[in-house]
């Protein structure tokens, strides 16, 4: 029987499994019957199959998986790419060399949709994956406690499974840029290294490193400069805004409809839709009005360029979150014995009292004077990271719109009405007519 004649077999009903242990066995075996004839086909031609896997929730770990493997792919390297989400985690045993890139979220966990491949790698019996060959790079932001855990955890994991690390685990800050090249330089030198030397292009792109053809600026093509991502978001208009909730209600919750007729976005039911928010004008004054600038100091940020404070806290930091690395280098530029004192690890439970609720201007009314520059200011923040909203509407009933249903976020701490970033954007500060920055 030839390879393409190859039945996928499976576990019968009667079988004395569990419904869960019946359906990850048919799923791995699915995966590895689906993966042989690719397995067969690589060692014929020698070529270095590599899959690269993505776990991502607000699109910059799939954006950089999708650079990896065009690189790859130009590379003269046959490449898969796939996210996470609903990738069969049995498949990966019939994989040679995996490629992950994957970031963190909640409690240091993998982002939301990517958490069932996570607990099917890690029930009891996975079968080992002696075979595999991986490299891991882990996003994450060091403002959390958990900086890059889900990475951390993955790499554990797969190790833990037998598979062998190709690299060191790779973990890279908000800022992906610098961290992303030199992991995807290290990776390709491993791949060369691995791979037979027939082909010449994979020398080619090692020689050539970082100013490689893909590296440089796209091309004008017209169809990649429509595409829109988050880093080059679709500023679409808002066309209706309606509360669902009644006025009387405790709770507000609105559905706003954005024209997307005249862009290449293109969505499926189920997708989401990133929206760029910028931080609430009032929260900035107030924040300034506790430091000793005026907001229209000039600060440089990376990839963003010469804008005034102001602008920088409105569109690129994340303000309305106190964050343990917020107060620590704080305590730093402060020298102030209280803030240091909650840092020790003996005061854990105090530190995550002290900073639930209260955000950088609460900081620094409480603990006024440490700061004597805007950039030192701005070098304690976080980026401000773009929010997902579920579309509701379905492209065939509404061609050309958007649909989200947004639940808005509203709470009083410290004394202080807050708000969430982009619900109270979307519910307070932006009307039918404005444009707003979003992608799929
Ligand atoms: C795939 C996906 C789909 C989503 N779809 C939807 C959707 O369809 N509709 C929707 O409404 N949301 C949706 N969300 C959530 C959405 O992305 C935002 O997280 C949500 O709108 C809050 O964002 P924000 O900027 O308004 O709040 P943020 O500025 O992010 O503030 C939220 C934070 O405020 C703090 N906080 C909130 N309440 C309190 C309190 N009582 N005390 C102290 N601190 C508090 C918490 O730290 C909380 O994490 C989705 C998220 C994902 C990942
Ligand atoms: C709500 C939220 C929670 C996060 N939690 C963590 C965390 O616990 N640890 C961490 O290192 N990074 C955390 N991050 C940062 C993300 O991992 C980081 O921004 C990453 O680059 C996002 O990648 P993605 O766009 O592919 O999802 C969090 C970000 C958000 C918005």
């Amino acid at each position: 029987m030839s390879r393409s004649e190859t039945l996928v077999p499976f576990i019968p009903e009667e079988a004395p499994f569990t419904h869960e242990q019946r359906a990850w066995l048919n799923g791995y075996l699915a995966g590895l019957y689906s993966y042989a004839p690719a397995k067969a086909a690589e060692s014929a031609s020698s070529d270095l199959h590599v899959v690269v896997l993505y776990g991502s929730q607000t699109g910059t770990a799939e954006g950089l998986a999708r650079k990896l493997s065009k690189e790859l792919k130009g590379a003269g390297y046959t490449v898969s790419l796939n996210s996470l989400e609903g990738y069969i985690p049995a498949t990966l045993a019939a994989e040679r060399i995996a490629l992950f890139i994957v970031s963190t979220y909640g409690d240091g966990e993998a982002p939301d949709l990517v958490q069932p491949f996570f607990q099917q790698l890690c029930v009891e019996h996975f079968p080992l994956l002696g075979n595999v060959s991986y490299a891991i790079l882990a996003l994450g932001d060091s403002h959390y406690e958990h900086f890059c855990q889900f990475g951390k955890n993955l790499d554990a994991k797969l190790r833990g499974l037998g598979a062998t690390d190709i690299l060191p685990r790779a973990e890279s800050g908000v800022d992906v840029d610098r961290p992303f090249t030199g992991w995807k330089k290290a990776v390709i030198k491993k791949l060369c290294d691995m791979a037979t030397p027939s082909s010449a292009k994979h020398g080619e792109i090692l020689l050539s490193g970082e100013t490689s053809a893909v590296d440089m600026p796209a091309p004008p093509i017209q169809a990649a400069t429509q595409k829109h991502t988050r880093e080059n978001p679709y500023f679409s208009f808002l066309t209706e805004k309606r509360a669902l909730t009644h006025s009387s209600s405790s709770k507000l919750t609105i559905h706003l409809d954005f024209a997307v007729e005249d862009s290449a976005l293109h969505y499926e039911v189920g997708d989401a839709c990133g929206v760029i928010p910028q931080n609430c004008p009032a929260l900035i004054d107030t924040v300034l009005s506790f430091s000793r600038f005026t907001g229209n100091e000039p600060i440089d940020i990376p990839k963003v360029g010469n804008v005034t404070l102001r602008e920088g806290l409105l569109q690129h930091f994340a303000i309305t979150r106190l964050t343990r690395k917020m107060l620590s280098e704080y305590a730093t530029l402060t020298e102030c014995k209280q803030l240091k004192e909650l840092l020790v690890p003996s005061q854990q439970v105090e530190l995550e009292r002290y900073l639930h609720g209260r955000d950088l201007a609460d900081l620094l009314e409480e603990y006024p004077g440490g700061l004597q520059t805007p950039d030192e200011l701005v070098k304690m923040l976080p980026r401000l990271v773009p929010r997902l909203y579920s579309i509701s509407s379905s492209p065939a009933a509404h061609p050309g719109q958007v649909h989200t249903t947004v639940s808005v976020v509203r709470y009083r701490t410290h004394d202080r009405d807050r708000g969430g970033v982009c619900s109270t954007l979307l519910a307070d500060r932006i009307g039918p007519g404005d444009r707003l920055p979003i992608y799929i």
